[in-house]
């Protein structure tokens, strides 16, 4: 009860007229998590991938069209390989539960990324879970970045201009990055105290907001991105341009 009068106060100072319409957010801090209670690095992953449910929900529900999360990135295959099985088996998992539950939550499922090096069974679940999402009329999606690297994006995408001999234009390269049919992020969240983007929408994120804090991202919640949010909304964006 005392939680939930603590996210109903947080959410009375979010502006709801001022939502982002796009958040992003690198969720770091599991293994830090996991070994602050003496569990095995993948027990946060675990708790992990509840909070990514969690706020998916609660961005519904506050009204924020758009969510993307950096679940696994082109370097992350140098972890060991216990831990690299366990997220992918956990996005296994995940991808079930979603795939007979998406039609209720009614939020759409995307994956960027070079899906090329996921494994077939998981590949399978997210071509299921996708053309779910396609039939789904929701102005609400949720994006999770696989195999996926900023750098590696934008090659991909110069990549495909050259083959498709077009010209290099702004709006030619976006046109083929992973996220070419989804807005920028206003606001890119990194829980887990460091600031830095790690190789994470170098793109897409050339005006979003930044916002860093030291919650690790098991412990991440609705009163925390609320605070993210009330951040967002205190900042004045430019764009470049002056007032
Ligand atoms: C970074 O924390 C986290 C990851 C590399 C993996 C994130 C993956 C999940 C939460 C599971 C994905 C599942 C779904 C359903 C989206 P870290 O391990 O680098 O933490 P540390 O900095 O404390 O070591």
């Amino acid at each position: 009860m005392a939680q939930r009068e603590q996210l109903y106060q947080t959410a009375g100072q979010v502006d709801m007229s001022r939502l982002p319409r796009h958040i992003a957010i690198i969720m770091d801090g599991n293994g830090r998590w996991a070994k602050k209670r003496g569990l095995p690095r993948t027990a946060g992953h675990k708790v992990g991938a509840e909070t990514f449910r969690k706020v998916a929900k609660y961005c519904k529900r506050l009204g924020v069209p758009y969510l993307t999360v950096y679940a696994f990135s082109t370097e992350n295959w140098r972890r060991p390989k216990e831990e690299v099985d366990t997220i992918m088996g956990l996005l296994e998992r995940y991808l079930h539960e979603a795939i007979d539950s998406m039609a209720r939550e009614n939020i759409k499922l995307c994956f960027l990324g070079d899906l090329s090096a996921i494994p077939a069974p998981l590949r399978a679940l997210i071509d299921k879970a996708e053309a779910i999402s396609r039939e789904l009329d929701s102005p609400y999606q949720a994006n999770i970045c696989l195999n996926y690297g900023g750098r590696d994006e934008i090659l991909h995408a110069a990549r495909a201009i050259a083959e498709a001999g077009e010209s290099f234009t702004e709006e030619n390269l976006q046109r083929h990055l992973y996220s070419a049919a989804i807005p920028d992020p206003d606001l890119l969240i990194r829980p887990g105290g460091e600031q830095r983007i790690s190789n994470f929408l170098l793109w897409q994120a050339a005006y979003s907001e930044f916002y860093f804090c030291d919650t690790l991202w098991p412990d991440f919640d609705e009163a925390a991105l609320d605070k993210a949010i009330i951040a967002y909304q205190s900042r004045d964006r430019r764009f470049g341009g002056v007032k």
